[in-house]
């Protein structure tokens, strides 16, 4: 006899958290599902959280918001867009989908700066790291700070917190992205602040991927995305790419020490953490 599974969206209940799967789907099996909701500190309507599901480690407490059987809900969702002509007619020009595939083509720069990183390959850094400064300035500053985030910031549960800490994502990823080119400039590669580029960078694009862009997705109507779309497509057309130009030619940025230090406190960082404990909660019980 095949088991029942079920697709669970539920509201997570601790109300300090501050990382993003707060609000979420799953697919359970009915049987674990009975489990969970019968477990001490669930209540009525609740479950507690399966192991892995909350980011900081924690069983929490789940708010069930809807239960539906997994065939049907597969069915009824195909249904909704099917009857809504939204992102089946225009899912060519959805900008949640379009930013989204423009990450995947930032995945590949990262992949090939990090295969330049083991070959030393300091001209082919020099260039992939420009053409990725140049999608951090259109896709991220451009396109989802000056377009997408004004729109949804008032509109999402927590989205000031949640757009300040896409933004010093932002930030953070110039201030490495400009140092370690610095750096290239100087003949060196710095391990340190690549590698914590290219690890920031994947977990900024998985932050919004997975979590930021599917909890802004049901705030945005059909006429928004059109708009945004639009406004995004004029960026594109108007945006004068950031070239590598010469590596020889000086002139990025001449504090070649605090460079140094900075790349010499990441890698002492990096041991620390490789060896230390866990991170300490942010109010879980
Ligand atoms: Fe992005
Ligand atoms: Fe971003």
């Amino acid at each position: 006899m095949s088991k029942k599974l079920l697709s669970i969206k539920y509201q997570c209940q601790q109300p300090h958290c501050q990382v993003f799967c707060q609000k979420g789907a799953i697919l359970l099996e009915e049987s674990e599902f009975e489990r969970l909701s019968a477990r001490a500190g669930a209540g009525e309507g609740t479950f507690k959280s399966p192991s892995g599901v909350c980011r900081m480690g924690f069983s929490q407490t789940f708010k069930v918001v809807n239960i539906e059987e997994a065939r049907e809900a597969g069915r009824q969702a195909a249904g909704d867009v099917a009857a809504a002509g939204v992102k089946a007619a225009d899912a060519g020009k959805d900008p949640l989908a379009r930013l989204s595939e423009e990450h995947k083509g930032v995945l590949k720069k990262l992949d090939i700066i990090s295969r330049q990183v083991l070959k030393r390959d300091i001209d082919g850094l020099w260039h992939t790291t420009a053409a990725v400064e140049n999608d951090i300035l259109l896709h991220s500053i451009k396109k989802e700070e000056e377009v997408l985030f004004p729109l949804i910031e008032d509109r999402v549960p927590m989205g000031p917190a949640l757009i300040t800490i896409m933004k010093e994502d932002h930030r953070e990823l110039i201030a490495l992205l400009h140092a370690f080119r610095c750096g290239l400039q100087d003949g060196e590669i710095l391990d340190g602040l690549v590698n914590s580029l290219v690890v920031n960078l994947r977990n900024h694009i998985t932050k919004e991927d997975e979590e930021f862009f599917v909890l802004i997705d049901e705030y945005l109507s059909l006429k928004e995305r059109e708009d945004i779309f639009a406004r995004m497509k004029g960026i594109e057309e108007s945006h004068i790419p950031i070239v590598a130009g010469d590596r020889n030619k000086k002139g990025l940025s001449p504090y070649a020490q605090d460079r140094k230090k900075l790349d010499a406190q990441i890698a002492s960082l990096k041991s620390i953490s490789s060896v230390g404990g866990e991170q300490s909660c942010c109010g879980g019980s």
